[in-house]
């Protein structure tokens, strides 16, 4: 009967020995019997003679033997050959397991779960295996065998899809960088010509243009950077006492730039008080201005609203926007480096697609949380939650007033 090819296919019986119990072949089979009695862990011994198997005794067969009526008076004293198998399975210690198994199997069926002798090269008794810890053994393998075929598998999907969103990004970041280098080249080509026209105000125009290239350029690659910080745990927090309210105030004066001609109404709900808190103000307005930025890039008309408010223990600041929405299977994607929901190829917004990912993790080093809530076709609201109770480990409070 054929065995299935398995890891174990190359290896050789004589590391797979359960025993090496042994008689000589004058042993009374009475005190065979003994041994067996004595050690019931051992259910075969084989018999050797000078070294050389001559014979196998199991336990099941010779208490069989024994416990039929007369047995003991029967056998008892002769010697132990006589109640022995002597053309037991003999294999030399190299032979591999397969092999071992196929031969073992081959075997009539009242000798199939014998035990096998194991010789050394030269023929003398090494030991004994045992059929069932063969096939336990061969079973495991096979098991184990899938299970790696299996982990090889979901790792090279698991490669590959990192692959993917790693060309997605190159694709991505290329694009980015190109697009705002090949502007400042092309208006510092038309910033020369103004000069040589002496056109104050062409030039003007055209320094202005070169500036925003220049800073969404900066923007670009200190996301970049940031993620590579974040993700060498090298980023540091600095905390400081800031009004998030005056901060909310100037994000919004700069994201009604950004909206530029676009039917966008921005409108910002704070409390009259300043609003102040202890935290790193700095990773604060990254987080604000990402939420923000992609609010104007995503909302053609409506509205887009930044609110605070204070909830139990946390400071809530939601951005919510009447722009495109997101489909439900869609969110999730939001918050990994490169989750874009457009194709890099046939995208029509600018971006990475890492905004979103460090503003979760920036919002994690300063005790925060980013939610999500989206209708496709209506528009998004992203929540910043962060607590009012000392969240950092010094344990100094980070809600001042
Ligand atoms: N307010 C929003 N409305 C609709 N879709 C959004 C909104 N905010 C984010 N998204 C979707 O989530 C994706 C990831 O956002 P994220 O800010 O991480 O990247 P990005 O804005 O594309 O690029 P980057 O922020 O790096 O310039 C966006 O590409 C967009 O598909
Ligand atoms: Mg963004």
């Amino acid at each position: 009967m054929p065995t299935q090819t398995v890891a174990t296919n190359a290896l050789p019986v004589g590391e797979l020995i359960t025993s090496d119990e042994q008689v000589s072949p004058h042993t009374s089979v009475n005190s065979v019997a003994e041994r067996f009695f004595g050690t019931t862990e051992m259910d075969a011994i084989a018999v050797v003679d000078n070294k050389k198997p001559v014979g196998l005794v199991t336990r099941t067969k010779l208490l069989f033997s024994l416990f039929r009526r007369f047995g003991f008076e029967l056998y008892g004293r002769h010697t132990i050959i006589s109640l022995a198998e002597t053309k037991p399975l003999i294999v030399p210690e190299d032979k591999q397991l397969n092999d071992v198994i196929d031969m073992a199997l081959e075997r009539p069926p009242q000798d199939i779960y014998d035990e096998i002798i194991v010789t050394h090269s030269e023929g003398t008794y090494r030991g004994l295996l045992s059929v069932k810890q063969l096939v336990i053994q061969q079973s495991n393998a096979l098991a184990k065998s899938i299970l790696q075929k299996e982990i090889a598998s979901a790792r090279a999907k698991e490669l590959e899809k990192i692959s993917q969103v790693k060309s997605q990004f190159l694709a991505n970041v290329t694009h980015e960088l190109r697009s705002p280098v090949n502007a400042i080249i092309g208006l510092a080509e038309l910033l020369r010509i103004a000069a040589e026209n002496n056109s104050m105000e062409q030039i003007k125009e055209r320094l202005s243009f070169m500036i925003a290239s220049a800073t969404n350029l900066r923007t670009i690659i200190t996301n970049i950077l940031d993620l590579s910080k974040i993700e060498a745990g090298k980023m540091t927090i600095v905390h400081q006492s800031c009004d998030v309210s005056e901060i909310i105030s100037e994000i919004a004066e700069t994201t009604r730039i950004l909206v530029g001609r676009k039917p966008v109404n921005i409108e910002v709900s704070v409390p009259a008080e300043p609003m102040k808190i202890t935290t790193d103000h700095i990773k604060l307005r990254q987080i604000i201005t990402n939420l923000m930025t992609n609010a104007a890039k995503f909302t053609d008309a409506g509205n887009i609203t930044v609110a605070l408010s204070i909830n139990n223990s946390s400071l809530e600041i939601a951005v919510h926007d009447t722009g495109i929405g997101i489909k439900e299977e869609h969110l999730e994607k939001l918050f990994t480096a490169f989750g874009q929901i457009e194709d890099a190829k046939t995208k029509q917004h600018q971006g990475t697609g890492l905004g979103l990912t460090i503003s979760k993790n920036l919002a994690e080093l300063i005790g925060g949380t980013i939610t999500v809530t989206s209708v496709f076709g209506k528009g998004s609201t992203f929540s910043l939650s962060l607590p009012l109770q000392p969240h950092n480990k010094q344990g100094v409070p980070d809600y001042v007033e």
